[in-house]
């Protein structure tokens, strides 16, 4: 069974200037209980793909098939794009401070956030809201209630993010850079909570250039440049026995190689 399946994917941003081909080609697909992680240089279409699933882009030229827990996500109707995106896909992005509204308190809108895709009221949703809080690490009752967004920490902020993406224990959660904003414990932490969330069933795509990150989390890897894939296969193999000379220029440039090689679990051993 495949959550997220993308198939024979090619998206072209059209723009002022020249048209970008963002994405030559893709195929994918991840499993519950599994997670993916495109790596890849800036601008190698990492963002695009995240975006295509999340069903935004609708000015690209798209063509291909993508398709979550079986919707058409290319093709469904904006009002069945928006039910996806509020209940059955989690979106952790880089700016956890976009995703809040500056003038309400945090709390208050992770209940609005419950309340927008909630099917029966009110019922569950301090239990929800606790359980996601907890997942993403976060004490909001405790440190944070009734504070609006510039208040919190970046890091509380970027938590308080991951929560609201798992309001509704999303069968698919997607995280683009979502460490790129927070320091190592915490970008550690964050590792751990989506590596949980793989643990329990969920299916993961993430997008980073944080190669430590992918080796914590992911099972497979997708090395993508300039919109192509350029090697791919279970983590622990890419990392250790890179085929291509690309790959290996990525694992070349990364601070503490020697800690992705073979072993990832040693990545956290080591506190990098
Ligand atoms: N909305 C857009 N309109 C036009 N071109 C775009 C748009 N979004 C991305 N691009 C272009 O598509 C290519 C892929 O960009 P994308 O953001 O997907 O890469 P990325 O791998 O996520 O990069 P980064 O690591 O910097 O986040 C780039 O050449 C980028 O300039
Ligand atoms: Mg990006």
């Amino acid at each position: 069974m495949t959550m997220l399946a993308i198939d024979g994917l090619r998206v072209v941003h059209r723009g002022p200037r020249t048209p970008v081909v963002a994405v030559a080609g893709l195929d994918l697909a991840v499993a519950p209980g599994r997670a993916v992680a495109l790596v890849g240089e800036s601008g190698s279409g990492k963002s695009t793909v995240i975006n295509i699933v999340l069903g935004l882009l609708n000015r690209a030229e798209v063509s291909g098939a993508v398709t979550v827990d079986g919707v058409d996500m290319l093709r469904a109707p904006q009002r069945v794009l928006r039910r996806m995106r509020g209940r059955r896909i989690g979106f952790v992005g880089q700016q956890s401070f976009a995703a809040f509204d500056p003038l309400f308190p945090v709390d208050a809108q992770l209940r609005e956030a419950w309340r927008a895709h909630a099917a029966g009221g009110a019922t569950g949703m301090d239990a929800a809201i606790a359980g996601a809080l907890d997942v993403a690490g976060l004490d909001l009752a405790g440190l944070a209630a009734g504070l609006p967004p510039h208040r919190l920490s970046g890091g509380m902020l970027q938590r308080a993010q991951v929560a609201a993406a798992l309001l509704h224990r999303p069968p698919l959660v997607l995280a683009d850079e979502p460490t790129s904003a927070l320091d190592a414990l915490l970008a550690r932490r964050l590792a751990e909570a989506l590596r949980a969330l793989r643990d329990n069933g969920t299916a993961v795509l993430l997008a980073t250039h944080d190669l430590g990150l992918a080796a914590r989390v992911a099972d497979e890897v997708v090395v993508m440049r300039a919109g192509t894939v350029v090697e791919r296969g279970p983590v622990g193999e890419v990392f250790a026995r890179p085929r291509e000379a690309y790959t290996e220029a990525l694992l070349a440039a990364h601070p503490s190689r020697g800690l992705l090689l073979d072993r990832p679990e040693v990545v956290d051993e080591a506190g990098a």
